[in-house]
């Protein structure tokens, strides 16, 4: 069977780096982000064999006609990784609803949406693989993202569920929860202060957090897991 992964969020980031390393590992990836010349360059730089989308994952119909150009193009989805999302931080009480229903319209449901329509192929063909981006945040909390929060704890609650929901199928969801990982999403961090309450005292690598995703894709025997990539910050907060 071939290997076809559909990567939301593959343009840059942690998601460019999972695209990254399945490319070497054989896989043929479908790189999907809203801005389609950046996700063309990241597929370009891939090598032959791999395919750019543009996609906004918080608009349904958006998932679907994506699918659509996917398979016709590339074949059956067989693995899918959800890195696709948008922190909009900030205290509860500063917070607009409008940037709550975004993140959570990107984060939460957006990830539903991709699921499902991937389930589709991958029931029909009795397997297949998702990993979802958590984060640390989700599992613990943090002062000024009680919305991302909620977002990524919601896909908690999801992909476990839905771990159970298509395990007969032979199809496994798992996640992975990172701390700071060095992207777009954090470069306007403090690092400096931050990394003190890191025990391996530094923030992640993009690579670093696709080998736990690429090993979620391929172990056969694990489903329901939330997979932490943090440095160990979860062992002090
Ligand atoms: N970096 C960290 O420290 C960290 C920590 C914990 C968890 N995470 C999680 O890891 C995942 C990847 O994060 P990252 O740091 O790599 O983020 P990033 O560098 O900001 O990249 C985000 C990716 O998602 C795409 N994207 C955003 N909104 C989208 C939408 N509505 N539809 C389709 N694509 C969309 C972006 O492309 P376009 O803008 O072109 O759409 C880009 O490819 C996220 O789920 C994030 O929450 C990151």
């Amino acid at each position: 069977m071939s290997k076809v992964c559909a990567i939301f969020g593959g343009s840059r980031g942690i998601g460019q780096a999972v695209a990254q390393l399945l490319a070497q590992k054989g896989y043929h990836l479908a790189v999907v982000a809203r801005n389609l010349e950046r996700a063309q360059t990241t597929a370009i730089n891939l090598g032959a064999g791999h395919l750019a989308f543009s996609c906004d994952v918080s608009r349904e119909e958006d998932i679907q006609n994506t699918f659509k150009e996917i398979e016709k193009s590339l074949g059956h989805v067989n693995y899918l990784v959800n890195a696709a999302a948008i922190n909009r931080d900030g205290l509860l009480l500063r917070t607009q609803p409008e940037d709550m229903l975004s993140q959570l319209q990107t984060n939460l449901v957006g990830t539903m949406l991709t699921c499902k329509a991937a389930l589709k192929s991958m029931v029909q063909q009795q397997g297949g693989a998702i990993v979802n981006l958590g984060s640390i945040v989700g599992l613990k909390g943090n002062s000024g993202q009680s919305i991302y929060s909620a977002s990524k704890a919601g896909l908690v609650g999801f992909s476990c569920s839905l771990a159970k929901e298509v395990a007969r199928k032979n199809i496994r969801v798992n996640m992975v929860a990172p701390g700071f990982i060095h992207t777009d999403m954090t470069a306007h961090l403090k690092e400096e202060e931050l990394k003190k309450n890191i025990p391996l005292g530094r923030f992640g690598e993009p690579s670093e957090v696709a080998k736990a995703v690429a090993f979620l894709l391929e172990t056969p025997y694990v489903t329901g897991h939330v997979l932490i990539i943090d440095g160990g910050l979860h062992l002090l907060t």
